[in-house]
């Protein structure tokens, strides 16, 4: 078994780290920094925020607060001609995994030109990107550190995945102090992001001792810290300890690749713009039970993580377990039920399905799959 561990240079986490971001933007060399933010008075507030830190270093600061959620080519290649026009040498991406996902997409099509969609697939593209900090303000989507962008084609509201070598951040900030504001149901939906990251990452094909020790950890942390964040937004040990479990998640599935869950979640954030981490918490009790005679054993473990199983008890035992605690985890912290709750067409389920099998995220998944098989696990989760 080999490991190719990809990871950025440096790796911020914890309360007070986004204070220093203008000195590691120094160290980058940069001068004029493009500050990528989502649309809207929150994202506003994030830009300027950063703006002040980058300022407090002598760097110029040029905001684009257009990040979308699910978001979209258009905004990408928007951003990408604002870019060339700005006179930016690095740029610095603070929100969830919308704007940073944006601010790869802006950073691939400065150096390499073309049109996003070129750069679908592994490696596309040739030349290195300009340097990015990547701040997180929500724990769970891990694009901070990752090869990964997903990218929503308007034409067709299909979504695609960029994995991409150049794409990973040269810094990434995880710090809870960013969080404070974040709502209960978005700390919520984040957060099962986060865990399912850690659920995938550990039952994948292609996971390895350090992948394995980061994601059984990331569950760990989540299964002790995620209630309280999202019953108290202001606790901030339990937002420290989602930081940790989002930082160890992102850096476990950027190397051991994720499943089945994430293949059925990105048809529904591409047709209905759903969340992400909402889907995936949906999806993710189903997926197991669909694969756990594959991966009794990775589920076994991760029961044991969670604290809803014992050593002592049977692997099959362990898995139904870690399923109840996934299904009691959701209620808790009012996730819907089902997809027709959160908003999903039952018509639409074959063609949903279809589009899953298509997606390459799931390739790593511990059990093969048909469209048959995937519309099956959609109409459970329904
Ligand atoms: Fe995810």
């Amino acid at each position: 078994m080999n490991c190719r561990y990809y990871i950025p240079m440096l790796n911020l986490v914890g309360r007070g780290s986004v204070s220093s971001v203008g000195r590691e933007a120094v160290i980058l060399h940069g001068t004029r920094a493009f500050v990528v933010a989502s649309e809207g008075s929150v994202g506003e507030a994030q830009a300027k925020q950063i703006s002040d830190i980058l300022a407090a270093e002598g760097l110029e600061a040029r905001p684009f607060c257009e990040a979308i959620p699910n978001p979209t080519a258009s905004v990408v290649e928007k951003g990408a001609a604002r870019y060339s026009d700005s006179g930016c040498d690095i740029i610095v991406a603070v929100g969830g995994g919308s704007a940073i996902d944006t601010a790869k997409g802006i950073g691939l099509l400065a150096t390499n030109g073309g049109r996003i969609r070129d750069y679908e697939g592994t490696d596309k593209s040739k030349r290195a990107m300009p340097p990015l900090i990547a701040i997180s303000t929500t724990a769970g989507t891990g694009s901070e550190v990752t090869q990964f962008a997903v990218i929503t084609d308007e034409d067709d509201h299909s979504k695609f995945t960029i994995v991409d070598w150049h794409m990973t951040p040269n810094v990434s900030v995880n710090d809870p102090e960013m969080m404070l504001s974040m709502p209960p149901a978005l700390t919520a939906a984040t957060g099962m992001d986060a865990f399912s990251h850690a659920v995938e990452a550990y039952a994948s094909k292609n996971a390895t001792p350090v992948t394995d020790a980061k994601a059984y950890k990331a569950a760990e942390l989540v299964a002790s810290s995620l209630r309280d964040a999202v019953k108290n937004g202001a606790d901030m040990d339990a937002r420290e300890n989602m930081c940790y479990a989002s930082f160890l998640a992102g850096t476990a599935f950027n190397n051991a690749g994720l499943g089945l869950t994430h293949a059925m979640s990105h048809p529904l954030g591409g047709k209905y713009g759903l969340p992400h981490g909402l889907c995936n918490a949906i999806l993710l009790p189903h997926v197991v039970k669909y694969n756990m005679d594959y991966a009794a054993g990775r589920y076994s473990d991760l029961a044991v993580a969670v604290g809803a199983g014992k050593a002592w008890h049977s692997e099959r035992e362990n898995c139904e377990s870690f399923i109840r605690f996934i299904v009691n985890t959701n209620r808790e912290i009012d996730i819907p039920s089902g997809l027709a709750e959160a908003g999903a067409k039952f018509k639409d389920l074959e063609e949903l399905a279809k589009e899953a099998t298509e997606e390459s995220v799931g390739a790593p998944n511990p059990r093969p799959y048909t469209a048959q098989q995937v519309l099956e696990v959609y109409r459970a989760a329904f």
